[in-house]
């Protein structure tokens, strides 16, 4: 019996030994690793935002606490940090298990880590379609791969990127720090409704012609048809015809709103 207690004392500090000294040098392992700007990366190279960008980006997308933000390609978790240090509940998707850890590790030490996760797993396998904000910070040809996920996001849904464009997608806002300095250009984006095609309204019809948020068309009441020009932002509509600014919201095969002068106006399709 005290021979059994023995031996069960031994193997119990074995294992405990055992476990200290894997944990103990898993833990050296990630606490070492120290990333370097230029690094590789799986479909674009690690270099960081710089913070005063972080800020802008994020400031230009309205970022709140209502917000779910999402960075597509997180790396050392700044704007995912900074988003959640706004309030927003943040998520980072990053493909290198290091930079990974290393993002959990700097939310942390920022103590913001309940608001501010990461996941490991490449950004074209994702599902990022909840975010009410997504960050960019790859390349002009991945933003065009993402395009068409992004244009099926809820219309309004915020896209900020650093430096990077949407090719012809014009941005709705583009911010300059510093016309000398690298990675100091960020653009926004909001996702438009989707308007294009014909639609009937109270004593007429609406035709329109949408290229991402900018649409065209001609609005036919009776024998009269005006041609018109307008805007998209998110779901909101805006658009002047007639001699009237028409104005309304978007909610799938409807439009509801006013226009001045005239009441209200709605449309379907
Ligand atoms: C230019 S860095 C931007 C990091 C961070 N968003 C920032 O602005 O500081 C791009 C990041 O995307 C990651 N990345 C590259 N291809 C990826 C992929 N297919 N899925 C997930 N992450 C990826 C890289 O490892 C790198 O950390």
């Amino acid at each position: 019996m005290e021979k059994r207690i023995h031996f069960n004392h031994y193997l119990a500090i074995t294992i405990s030994l055992l476990l200290a000294i894997t944990c103990g040098y898993a833990q050296e392992t990630d606490n070492n690793f120290t990333p370097q700007s230029g690094q590789a990366g799986k479909d674009v190279v690690w270099v960081p935002t710089p913070q005063a960008l972080v800020d802008t980006m994020l400031a230009m997308a309205n970022v709140t606490s209502a917000d779910y933000v999402i960075d597509l390609g997180s790396g050392d978790g700044r704007l995912v940090i900074t988003a959640a240090k706004r309030g927003a509940t943040a998520l980072g998707i990053e493909y290198n298990p290091d930079m990974v850890e290393l993002a959990k590790r700097n939310a942390m030490e920022e103590g913001v880590s309940a608001k501010a996760t990461f996941k490991q797993a490449d950004i074209f396998e994702s599902d990022f379609s909840q975010a009410t904000v997504i960050t960019l910070f790859l390349l002009s040809d991945l933003n065009l791969r993402l395009r068409p996920t992004i244009l099926n996001m809820k219309p309004g849904t915020r896209i900020v990127s650093n430096t990077f464009s949407m090719s012809d997608w014009e941005s709705d806002l583009t911010v300059r720090l510093n016309e000398m300095a690298s990675w100091s250009t960020a653009h926004l984006w909001i996702v438009p409704a989707k308007v294009d095609g014909n639609w009937k309204l109270d004593g007429g019809q609406i035709k329109f012609t949408q290229k991402f948020q900018y649409i065209t068309g001609t609005l036919t009441m009776g024998n009269e048809e005006m041609e018109f020009s307008g805007k998209l932002n998110g779901d909101k509509i805006n658009f002047h015809a007639g001699g009237m600014e028409y104005t309304g919201t978007v909610s799938g095969n409807t439009i509801a709103g006013t226009r001045t002068g005239g009441g209200s106006w709605n449309a379907t399709r």
